[in-house]
């Protein structure tokens, strides 16, 4: 059997698209466009090529985008000042501080100073609290787990009372993903468990998931027999294992591999996300999902 290869590429022009029209009828409506800046600190390639890829998505929705790049040796308050300035503008929707930041700020202090209703990145407490309630408390569901439910959901996997096995317990996706897909409600509803790097005989939760969603950032970390045959495999690892000359451009690009060995999972799978073009992609989607909904909850559209 060879599994579906579910692509984040397609799904997220159907979402951009959507949200594309929702955004030219709040602007005829209320001569409103939603507004996102990002700061970008330092000069981390992985952290350049993610922010440049939300800039260009922004731009093509027509949102209002500001881009803050700053150095390197940024210092903690400074960089809580520029937060402030942010907060404070009426036409600014979204704030996204890219992640990680240098070692002299401490990124907790930066995610806490951000407002709650301009966290389109859904890190803030608030949020996080939020999320763990569910249904209508939820107001910004972080990129990445929306991203891996809705691709889910679109490739027509059942989540209700499906064994989910999360592999990896970071608060940017493991941790909100398993709470999202335990949830009451459509898309959720499944038997979660969570995995990480003190879980004894790991390969015995993974062979029992119907949903496998493996976060873990170790390359090819999961083995083809740890695949239960026809399961549905979410792949959020992005390592970057080298660099080639692209084909299209010239420039040097990452090699990027997934946290599955995707070659021979695609043998037991019965679905599949590609690295790249799985996840990855939909995330961007998500941010701009969520800065549109930052505008429609000012402008009272959301509950
Ligand atoms: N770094 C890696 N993933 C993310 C993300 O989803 N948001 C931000 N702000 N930084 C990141």
């Amino acid at each position: 059997m060879t599994a579906k290869i579910i692509s984040g590429s397609q799904i997220r022009e159907d979402i951009l698209e959507d949200i594309s029209q929702k955004v030219q009828e709040i602007q005829k409506a209320y001569g409103e466009i939603p507004g996102l800046v990002t700061i970008l600190v330092g000069e981390n390639p992985a952290s350049q090529s993610y922010v440049s890829l939300k800039i260009k998505t922004a731009n093509r929705l027509g949102f209002h985008e500001i881009q803050e790049n700053q150095p390197d040796g940024i210092q903690e308050d400074e960089l809580l000042a520029l937060i402030e300035k942010y907060n404070n503008d009426e036409k600014i929707h979204g704030i996204l501080v890219q992640l990680p930041l240098p070692k002299q700020i401490n990124e907790a202090n930066i995610i806490n100073a951000i407002h709650p209703d301009k966290d389109v990145d859904g890190f803030h407490p608030v949020n996080a609290g939020r999320l763990l309630i569910g249904g209508t408390a939820v107001k910004f569901p972080p990129c990445t787990p929306a991203a891996i439910q809705e691709i889910i959901i679109r490739a027509g996997v059942e989540i209700e009372g499906a064994e989910v096995v999360v592999v990896g317990r970071s608060n940017i996706v493991g941790k909100p993903i398993a709470n999202m897909l335990l949830q009451k409600g459509n898309g959720a509803n499944a038997t979660v468990t969570v995995i990480h790097t003190r879980t004894k005989n790991m390969e015995r939760h993974c062979k029992r998931a119907d949903i496998l969603i493996v976060a873990a950032g170790v390359p090819n970390l999961v083995k083809p027999a740890w695949i239960k045959p026809g399961a549905c495999v979410i792949d959020v690892g992005v390592n970057r294992v080298g660099e080639k000359i692209s084909e299209k451009t010239g420039n040097k690009i990452a090699i990027l591999k997934g946290d599955v060995d995707f070659e021979k999972a695609k043998e037991v799978a019965g679905a599949i996300t590609p690295v790249p073009g799985g996840v990855g992609p939909m995330t961007i989607a998500m941010l701009m999902r969520n800065t549109l909904r930052s505008l429609q909850y000012k402008l009272g559209l959301m509950e």
